[in-house]
């Protein structure tokens, strides 16, 4: 029987640390405040923005909501980027995705300042990302090495194998796992041994977006399995990528969904918005 990793615990301690820093920050003179923005009203995308600003109040950190109508057009977005990235109270800025058709989404990333781009989605990031010289860390592959932490298992040597490709979460997973010194291999929808590649993962870390797509024939005894899924089953009930019940008895930890790398995700976003905020003020 797997050891369950608990998200909302280790999320619990990582935000009680970080509303620490916030107050000792308030001393000495730095807020830190992150800009929400959500174009149209994509229900799933509302849930996560409240989310992300309750998470703001609970740590001491300034936040504001910016709401824009579905038929927003990119020069409109473009032009409220520039002057949340002229202003100084805010630290971060984050624009939920997805956007709606009429906005590129690679316009948007690369307008944000790269000091305040809270979500590493933009080019200078992903490049400091892959160099080993991130100030910014995205959120959920930093969420999925804090849990892995948590379990006291080391990663250096190990086999990892991440499922999925996402430039949210598949690349730069892969990329941090190499940075602790992990083999790393990349499997995605296309590719052919993909039973028997994870099959070799000591550590597997699973994101492809298909609802209990991984089954325990695809799990090495004792490994630690990471669910970033969240996807709907055949009865509407939350599930993650990983087919749970099947693969909990075989595995050595196990994240569960809901509660596993979904708290992670926003708490991960507060300690960069508070990284944001130390850069602007000169303190990291
Ligand atoms: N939509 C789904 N995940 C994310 C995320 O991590 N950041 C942003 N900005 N939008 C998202």
């Amino acid at each position: 029987m797997a050891k369950l990793i608990d998200g909302k615990a280790v999320s619990a301690r990582l935000r009680q640390e970080m509303k620490a820093e916030v107050e000792a920050l308030k001393e000495k003179g730095i807020t830190p405040g992150l800009a929400v923005v959500l174009v149209g009203e994509d229900p799933a995308s509302q849930v996560y923005v409240r989310n992300k600003i309750r998470a703001c109040e609970e740590l001491g950190i300034r936040s504001e909501n910016h709401l824009l109508p579905a038929d927003t057009t990119q020069e409109a977005l473009l032009g409220l980027i520039e002057e949340l990235n002229r202003r100084e109270e805010v630290s971060g800025i984050l624009v939920q995705l997805p956007l709606p058709r009429q906005i590129r989404e690679e316009a948007v990333i690369a307008a944000i300042a790269p000091e305040k781009d809270v979500d590493a989605f933009h080019a200078q990031n992903v490049g400091r990302i892959v160099q080993g010289s991130y100030r910014f860390l995205p959120c959920t592959p930093a969420g999925v090495m804090e849990l892995i932490r948590s379990t006291g298992v080391a990663v250096e040597g190990k086999e990892c194998v991440v499922i999925g490709r996402s430039n949210i979460v598949g690349k730069p997973m892969a990329m941090l796992m190499l940075h602790q010194n992990a083999t790393v291999t990349i499997c995605h929808s296309r590719t052919q041994s993909l039973a028997e590649t994870a099959r070799r993962a000591d550590i597997l870390i699973v994101a492809i977006g298909k609802a209990k797509f991984v089954t325990a024939g695809m799990v090495k005894e004792g490994a630690v399995v990471i669910d970033v899924g969240m996807n709907r089953d055949e009865n509407g009930k939350l599930c993650g990528d990983v087919d749970f019940a099947s693969v909990e008895p075989k595995a050595g930890y196990i994240t569960p969904v809901p509660g596993g790398v979904g708290p992670m995700t926003i708490t991960m976003l507060m300690r960069n918005t508070i990284t944001a905020a130390k850069l602007a003020g000169g303190l990291a």
